[in-house]
């Protein structure tokens, strides 16, 4: 294995973090690896959000759904798929284009999360450990007034970095399912509930598949933030129609 392939495998999601900060350098460093990723029609359709205030980053403990290690993160950013600055600078100029529709909306996010992940690798690559938080999609509204965001700029994706507590390092990472299951050839195969079981029983531990799968959907599928979410995520695909 080459280093940068060990890197991907070795990577791991870190939630506890040391107290040590991340000096400038290393900071720009991320951001440069961001900017380096692939993205369409070299336009990254994205913006960065690199929450420096406290307050804020406190903010954002609980408004993405109370998980009190985001406000111990020495760097957190947030990746917002942005539709506002092209069409702000076309029309600058007096051009009169369509409005950004949702497929705008759909390559930006995809910019937005590889930019994203470039910065997942770069950190694990000088020793910093991540985690991504989804939730924030949610709170529309306060996230909106929060951080100033005009329609069409939607926060995709956030990350927590910081030095992993020796804990974190030792942690195992989370098995994934065998590749047979996620890799399909040449076209979808939909999977019946026998070989569902077989992709999933691992996960169940020492309980029953079915006492497993039903605590998981509702721990996440069926969960009131995943709930919130989806109301969160209409109000700013509307904000494309
Ligand atoms: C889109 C996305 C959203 C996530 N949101 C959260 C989150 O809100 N809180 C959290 O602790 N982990 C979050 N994670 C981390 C996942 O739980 C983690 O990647 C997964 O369990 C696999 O573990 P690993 O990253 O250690 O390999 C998120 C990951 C992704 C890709």
């Amino acid at each position: 294995m080459n280093e940068i392939i060990k890197s991907l495998f070795h990577r791991k999601s870190v939630r506890q973090f040391t107290e040590s900060d991340i000096d400038e350098k290393t900071r720009e460093l991320l951001l440069s690896a961001a900017s380096e990723a692939p993205t369409a029609g070299n336009q990254q359709l994205y913006t960065i959000i690199d929450v420096r205030n406290q307050k804020i980053k406190d903010k954002l403990a609980v408004s993405c759904d109370n998980q009190p290690f985001i406000r111990t993160a020495p760097m957190v950013l947030i990746f917002c798929a942005d539709c506002k600055k092209w069409d702000d600078a076309y029309r600058s100029i007096g051009l009169k284009p369509k409005s950004a529709g949702e497929g705008d909306l759909f390559i930006a996010i995809e910019d937005a999360v590889i930019a994203a992940q470039n910065v997942v690798v770069a950190a694990e690559s000088v020793g910093l450990g991540s985690c991504y938080i989804g939730d924030i999609i949610e709170n529309r509204e306060y996230h909106k007034e929060l951080f100033s965001l005009p329609d069409r700029v939607v926060p995709i994706c956030m990350l927590v970095i910081g030095y992993p507590t020796e804990g974190q390092k030792k942690r195992n990472k989370p098995t994934r399912c065998e590749q047979k299951f996620i890799v399909h050839t040449d076209s979808y195969r939909r999977m019946n509930g026998d070989e569902l079981r077989e992709m999933l029983s691992y996960k169940a531990g020492d309980k029953s598949y079915e006492e497993w799968l039903t605590a998981f959907c509702k721990r996440k599928y069926d969960s009131d933030f995943c709930k919130e979410m989806t109301r969160s995520a209409k109000g700013y695909i509307k904000e494309f129609e």
